[in-house]
């Protein structure tokens, strides 16, 4: 238990830790990559670029200094960061490194407000904390290695079929090397591939799993993020899976995890899955889970993309919507011509009347997945009408700033 002293020494540096957050965990980074350049290949580096990364480790502690006397508020933020550091590998090894960084840069930020006092009680929070994501993230590996074919650590993995679903998605099947069983993923987790950089290191990327839970193969369906910016800006793991991985190819994969899955215990609810472009990933996997099991409930399949030709599984979901009267599906189409519009579809964004339109907005439970804007633009939408948070899940394609 940490002491009241040091709880209260912690809560007087809550309006320092607001105002220069992004600019301690900046400052954080930079330190822990230069003094432990062995931890880089855990960090993604676009989003350490776009500064993601800094904004979601500033809110996480704020966050902790704010409820620092009543945890539990933080029971659904330390399961999303401890499914992300296992799928990541982070052991409880790296904490210290992770710790001592972090008090290095909290006095080169704070300065003269860095007293020993604030330092040595920081150092004991951060302890605390590190000791409540180690022993979970202990637990989430000793559940995995429990399960029929589960497993720790990297596994090779064979691509198995390739397959164009899209003009930007391509699906990878992977078949494990050693010929044993899948486990059984919840839908809507995610599994992580290590893969080669060109500077002869290793980066990971977590890729939502497309399809339901079968034990030969995994199945993840990856957009080509093309860079925007120039040839430079391409992106990496994308790029090598499109045009170099090719069938027949190894692969490193991690275990599935996640805390973004299909509820299956509540019943009664209708769903409502909402997809924006790739985002779609998880929310198909979702949808075949659900529509196979012997469930009733009303299940609404909202996609929002560019256009038909960037649209991934649009023949298999008008499939599934012909064979179980409990689907409806609607496309939403931003970048499209409002004459060739087929039915079930419309142009522009996905807005309040179509959610209506779809669904009883108060009763549903919804799962969304799609790019930031999307899917802030989503909850907004859902909040103001009157929706309450918990009924609504969300997975982002990168760290939840
Ligand atoms: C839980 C989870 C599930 C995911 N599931 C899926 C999925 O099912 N399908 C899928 O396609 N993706 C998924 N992703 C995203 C995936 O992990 C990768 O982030 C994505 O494939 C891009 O990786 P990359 O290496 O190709 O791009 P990166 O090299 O990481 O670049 C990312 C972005 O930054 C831009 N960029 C890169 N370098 C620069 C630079 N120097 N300057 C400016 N911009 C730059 C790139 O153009 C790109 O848009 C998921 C992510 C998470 C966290
Ligand atoms: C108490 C200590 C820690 C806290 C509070 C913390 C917090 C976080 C948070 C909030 C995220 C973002 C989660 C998301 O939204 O996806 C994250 C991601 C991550 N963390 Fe930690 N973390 C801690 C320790 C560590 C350690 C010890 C490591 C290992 C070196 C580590 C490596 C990572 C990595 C690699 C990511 C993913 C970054 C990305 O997606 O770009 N973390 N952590």
């Amino acid at each position: 238990m940490l002491s009241e002293h040091t709880i209260s020494t912690v809560q007087l540096t809550i309006p320092a830790l607001e105002e220069h957050g992004v600019t301690l965990t900046s400052r954080f980074y930079e330190r822990m990559f230069e003094y432990n350049p062995e931890v880089m290949p855990f960090f993604n580096p676009a989003n350490q670029k776009a500064g993601r990364q800094q904004k979601a480790l500033a809110a996480a502690i704020v966050a902790y200094a704010k409820n620092i006397e009543n945890l539990e508020v933080l029971t659904n933020a330390v399961e999303l960061i401890s499914q992300k550091h296992v799928s990541l590998m982070v052991k409880r090894e790296h904490y210290p490194i992770v710790g001592s960084n972090l008090l290095g840069a909290i006095s080169d930020v704070l300065g003269e407000a860095a007293t020993d006092d604030v330092l040595t009680a920081w150092g004991e929070a951060y302890n605390f904390l590190a000791d409540i994501l180690a022993t979970r993230e202990e637990a989430i590996v000793s559940d995995n290695l429990k399960l029929n074919g589960g497993w720790s650590g990297f596994k090779d993995f064979t691509v198995s079929k390739k397959r164009e679903e899209s003009s930007v998605i391509t699906s990878f099947y992977l078949t494990p090397v050693d010929g044993k069983d899948l486990p059984d993923f919840l839908p809507g987790q995610y599994i992580t591939l290590r893969l080669p950089t060109a500077e002869g290191s290793t980066t990971m990327r977590n890729y939502s799993l497309s399809d339901s839970p079968n034990r030969d193969h995994f199945r993840i369906s990856v957009k080509r993020e093309d860079g925007i910016d120039g040839p430079h800006t391409k992106g990496h793991a994308s790029n090598l899976l499109h045009s170099e991985i090719t069938q027949g190819d190894t692969i490193e994969v991690g275990p599935p995890c996640g805390e973004f899955f299909l509820d299956d215990q509540d019943d009664t609810n209708e769903i409502v899955l909402l997809a924006g472009g790739v985002g779609i990933t998880p929310l198909y996997a979702m949808l075949k889970t659900e529509l196979a099991s012997e469930r009733k409930r009303p299940v609404a399949f909202i996609h929002a993309c560019l256009n038909p030709n960037t649209q991934a599984f649009k023949s298999e979901i008008d499939a599934l919507e012909k064979s179980h009267t409990r689907l409806t599906t609607h496309n939403r189409y931003s970048d499209i011509r409002s004459e060739i519009l087929a039915e079930g579809t419309s142009s522009g964004f996905v807005d309040v009347d179509l959610i209506q339109r779809s669904c009883n907005i108060l009763a549903a439970k919804f799962y969304i997945c799609g790019p930031s804007g999307f899917m802030s633009a989503m909850e907004d939408i859902l909040l103001t009408s009157g929706v309450s948070a918990d009924q609504i899940r969300s997975e982002a394609f990168g760290p939840k700033t």
